[in-house]
C-alpha cells in the first residue's frame, strides 16, 4: 500500500462532514492537497474546499477514477443512488469508506463489484473541528491493512478507533447522539447558574469552557471519571451537595437510557 504523500483521496459529497474530515486530513501535513477532489451537484460547498486547495468537480465518476481512497459523504437516502453511478469505475485496488448512517456494510458490499474494499466509518460532529471520535468496521474485502491506513490518515480529526460493525450502533448512541446530550447538559448547567443569578450569555461561556476543561482531563489524564469525580469530593464540601442533588434527580440511568435509546434506534434504521 503506498505511504500517505501518494495517497489519492477523493469526497463524493462536499457537506459538513466532508469539510471537516478533509480539513483533518490535510491538517496533518501528510497528503498535499493537490492529492485530494471533491464532487457534488451544486457549486455551494467548492469555495471552502478550494480555499484549501482541494480540486472540485461534478463529477462523482471523476473522483473515482482520480482516487484510490473515496469516502462517501452524501445523506444516507442517496447512498445506492450515487453507489449505482459509480458502480462500474470501482477497481479492487479502490477503498470505499462510507460515513452514511445506518448503512450496513452488507448493503454497501452489494451495490459494489463483488469483492469490493468497503469501510463503515461513523464520525460525529466534534470532527468539523478536528476533535472528533471516528469508529471504523471494516468489509469482507478490506484487510487489516486498510484499518491501520485509516487510522494514521484520520489521526488529525481526533480519536479514531476500529471495532465490528456491531458497534457502530452502539457508537452512534454513545458519541453521535452522545454530543446532543452534552448539549442540554451544558445548558442544564447554565440554566443553573442563571437560576442563582449569573447572567446568561457568562453562565453558557463557563459551562462550555467547564465541559471543555473536564473532557481535556478525562481524555489526556488517565484517570477513570469516578477516580476525578472523587477528587473534587471534598468531605462535607459543594460538590457532593450537589452529587447527590444529580443522583435525587437520576442523570446517570437517564443518560444510560438515552445511549441505550439512541443505540436502539440507530438499530432499527439500520434495518429498514
Ligand atoms: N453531520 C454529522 O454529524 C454526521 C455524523 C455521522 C455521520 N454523518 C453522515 O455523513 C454524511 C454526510 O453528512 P453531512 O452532514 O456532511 O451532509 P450535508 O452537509 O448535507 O452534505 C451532503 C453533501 O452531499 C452532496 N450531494 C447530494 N447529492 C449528491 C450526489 N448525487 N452526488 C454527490 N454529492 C451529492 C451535497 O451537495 P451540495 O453541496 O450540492 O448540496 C452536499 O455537498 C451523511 O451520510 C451522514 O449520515 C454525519
Amino acid at each position: 500500500m503506498e505511504e500517505l504523500p501518494q495517497l489519492k483521496i477523493g469526497f463524493i459529497g462536499a457537506g459538513n462532514m466532508a469539510f471537516g474530515i478533509a480539513q483533518g486530513i490535510l491538517k496533518s501535513g501528510n497528503v498535499p492537497s493537490s492529492n485530494v477532489i471533491v464532487s457534488a451537484p451544486s457549486k455551494n460547498n467548492f469555495p471552502r474546499f478550494q480555499e484549501m486547495g482541494v480540486a472540485v468537480t461534478h463529477s462523482n465518476e471523476e473522483v473515482v477514477d482520480g482516487s484510490r481512497l473515496v469516502f462517501l459523504a452524501v445523506k444516507p437516502h442517496l447512498i445506492a443512488t450515487v453507489l449505482n453511478g459509480i458502480s462500474e469505475q470501482v477497481t479492487p485496488q479502490h477503498i470505499i469508506v462510507s460515513m452514511a448512517a445506518g448503512i450496513p456494510l452488507a448493503r454497501l458490499e452489494e451495490l459494489l463489484p463483488v469483492g469490493s474494499c468497503v469501510v463503515r466509518m461513523m464520525p460525529n460532529l466534534p470532527c468539523m473541528l478536528q476533535e472528533g471520535a471516528v469508529l471504523l468496521a471494516c468489509g469482507k474485502g478490506a484487510g487489516q491493512e486498510v484499518g491501520f491506513l485509516l487510522k494514521s490518515l484520520l489521526s488529525t480529526c481526533g480519536l479514531v478507533e476500529v471495532g465490528p460493525e456491531t458497534w457502530i450502533d452502539v457508537h452512534t448512541g454513545l458519541s453521535g447522539s452522545g454530543v446532543a446530550f452534552v448539549y442540554v447538559f451544558a445548558e442544564a448547567l447554565a440554566e443553573g447558574a442563571v437560576k442563582m443569578g449569573m447572567p446568561s450569555a457568562l453562565a453558557q461561556r463557563i459551562a462550555a469552557q467547564t465541559i471543555l476543561g473536564s473532557g481535556r482531563l478525562l481524555r489526556d489524564g488517565g484517570k477513570h471519571p469516578a477516580q476525578l469525580r472523587a477528587e473534587v469530593c471534598t468531605p462535607g464540601g459543594t460538590t457532593i451537595y450537589g452529587l447527590h442533588a444529580l443522583e435525587k434527580g437520576g442523570l446517570r440511568a437517564a443518560t444510560m437510557g438515552a445511549v441505550e435509546a439512541a443505540t436502539e434506534r440507530a438499530r432499527e434504521l439500520g434495518c429498514k
